[in-house]
């Protein structure tokens, strides 16, 4: 186990006691993984040199190169690209990668947006968390969607489109955050497990937990107000319900 090393605090309940800086992980099982240290929590700090780090809303390329490590896919498609993060990682290990974006022209909402690419093994969605950045005006970009209820409907339309073209032994990781808005958290993570189930598809692991490592505003800023970060956002990796399988089917 990692421990963590922190001075002890003069007063316990002092609002200025300093928190952790190193969090113990719990000890995980050994396995045959060709990628051990790939759990239900990705801490890695970093994002790697991949994609162009100045993207608003760019992730990691860290946990998306464990999960191609992991699951080995000869072809991806990443249908919101953003900044390329996931066709750099690709590129260093030597898979194709298909990638598309809205600023570039194709509409992942559309219908059979990617019926004329083939087929893929490994889809990496990387979705707009509803309105927390805006990129364009457009109306088709996901973050412009007036409420919830279209951010979640054209969602849908896109994991849609993505299980389309996933081979039957395919997967599909999809990163999600989430947002509060008027005051209430929206469990953006939750309701795009709703929308998978409701496409046919179903955890193929334990939804990853992976620190939001990188987003160098945060702690240069203040709230006037008291509030519980959020310092992560969840990958579902998910794959086609098998045939003969029942299981939930929620919307
Ligand atoms: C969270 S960002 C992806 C960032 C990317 N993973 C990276 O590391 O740079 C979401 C992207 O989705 C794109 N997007 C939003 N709506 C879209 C749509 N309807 N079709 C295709 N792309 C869309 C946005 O333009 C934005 O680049």
């Amino acid at each position: 186990m990692t421990t963590a090393t922190q001075k002890p605090s003069a007063n316990a309940n002092s609002s200025r006691e300093t928190p952790p800086r190193l969090v113990p992980l719990p000890e995980a099982p050994h396995t045959t993984s060709p990628v051990p240290w790939l759990t239900s929590i990705h801490a890695t700090p970093g994002r790697g040199d991949y994609g162009d780090a100045g993207y608003r809303g760019n992730c990691s390329g860290l946990l998306i190169k464990d999960l191609l490590r992991y699951y080995r896919p000869k072809r991806v498609l990443d249908p919101m690209s953003g900044g390329g993060t996931c066709r750099d990682v690709c590129r260093e290990l030597g898979i194709e990668c298909v990638s598309f974006d809205l600023t570039a022209g194709r509409d992942a909402t559309a219908s059979g947006a990617f019926w004329d690419q083939g087929l893929f093994d490994f889809v990496w969605l990387h979705p707009p968390y509803w309105k927390m950045v805006r990129w364009t005006d457009d109306p088709r970009c996901l973050a412009n969607a007036a409420t919830l209820r279209e951010f979640l409907d054209r969602l849908r339309m896109v994991v849609g489109n993505c299980a389309q073209v996933l081979r039957p032994t395919g997967h599909l990781a999809i990163l999600m955050g989430d947002l509060r808005h008027e005051g209430e958290y929206l469990a953006l993570p939750f309701r795009t497990l709703n929308i998978a189930y409701a496409e046919n598809l179903v955890l193929a692991a334990p939804e990853i937990i992976r620190f939001s490592h990188g987003t160098t505003s945060a702690r240069h800023k203040r709230y006037s107000c008291s509030f519980i970060p959020r310092l992560h956002d969840v990958c579902l990796v998910l794959r086609q319900r098998p045939k003969s399988a029942g299981g939930t089917r929620a919307a």
